[in-house]
């Protein structure tokens, strides 16, 4: 058996030309361009990569994009500072703030500062706990692009062993909650997972996100799992490679990712979708703020007031 390489740069392109037909509606008929501001803190080169794609994907979807660089020596309030800002720019759809932070910033307590109807990343805990009980509003974008490319080849879950390789929070763990809404039997490995092969050659799908080239070989992989992986690691010649041992993979699956031209892209194009439907979801917002406004209480003026701030507090609450 020879696997089927899933061309994840074809599904991306598809996944950006549909959210550019939306930009291009969303401006025409409501005169809104979604905004998307990235903050990066520091100068880690594959960072750095990142964000620059994330720009460039963005200018050619039609978008307002801005970038922010501060130096790896900010202190902690100046990004809050600087997120309090964006969160209160209307222009600004998504925020993102590329991870990882330089040490002496808390990741936990910047993500936490962005707005949760801006969090295009889904990394904040009420995105985060949206998604744990199956209603997710902004799904985290490189698990949204695993299960597109799932999609794109009608590779359904349901019923089958999906073992996940890896328990970050930015993949492993909003892995497994969307595999389980698609009624999958999940397993997440680990560093401390003791037979790791024996889970992996359980696999029907097996998502693979631990940070190690070639890690996976083709004996640890069950004959027609499908595998995608979502590793990239520089390798010391320069190349990229990805978590699998691609080469030695191809004769026991079904399909596998490549990298480059896998999950990677997958990533940028879920973040326009997740950016496009903060400003469609600011846009009606503000219609019904709107007639929130102009709507009559029968209990007078201060009682007016009072249905006003509700809805704000129930706005709040809404994501
Ligand atoms: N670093 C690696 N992946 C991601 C991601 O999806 N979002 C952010 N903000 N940082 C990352």
């Amino acid at each position: 058996m020879v696997a089927k390489v899933i061309d994840g740069s074809a599904v991306s392109l598809q996944v950006r030309a549909r959210c550019k037909g939306r930009v291009d509606r969303l401006r025409s008929e409501r005169g809104i361009t979604p905004g998307l501001a990235v903050i990066l803190v520091g100068d880690d080169p594959a960072s750095r990569v990142y964000v620059r794609n994330k720009g460039c994907a963005c200018a050619a979807a039609g978008f307002h994009s801005e970038q922010y660089d501060f130096p790896g020596s900010s202190s902690e309030a100046e990004v809050l500072e600087w997120v309090r800002r964006l969160n209160a720019d209307p222009r600004i759809h998504g925020i993102l703030v590329q991870l990882p932070l330089p040490g002496h910033i808390s990741g936990d307590r910047v993500l936490r500062e962005i707005a949760p109807e801006k969090d295009v990343d889904g990394f904040h805990p009420f995105n985060v706990g949206l998604l744990a009980i199956g209603n997710p509003r902004f799904t985290p974008c490189t698990p949204a692009g695993v299960m597109a490319l799932l999609d794109s080849e009608a590779v359904n879950p349901e019923g089958r062993h999906a073992v996940i390789v890896g328990r970050s929070n930015i993949v492993g763990k909003p892995m497994a909650r969307l595999l389980l809404q698609r009624n999958a039997t999940v397993s997440v490995c680990h560093s401390r997972t003791l037979d790791l092969a024996a889970m992996t050659r359980q696999a029907d799908v097996l998502v693979i996100a631990i940070g190690r080239p070639k890690m996976v070989t083709g004996n640890m992989v069950k004959r027609g799992a499908v595998v995608v992986d979502v590793g990239i690691n520089r390798l010391p010649d320069g190349k990229l490679a990805g978590d699998a041992d691609f080469d030695s993979v191809l004769g026991y699956a079904s399909r596998i990712t490549p990298v480059p031209g896998g999950v990677g892209p997958m990533t940028i194009a879920m973040l326009l979708q997740n950016t496009v439907s903060a400003a469609e979801h600011s846009a009606t917002m503000a219609c019904e703020e709107g007639s929130a406004v102009q709507r009559p209480t029968p209990q007078g003026q201060g009682a007016g007031r009072t249905a006003r701030h509700g809805f704000k507090l129930w706005r709040r609450y809404r994501f």
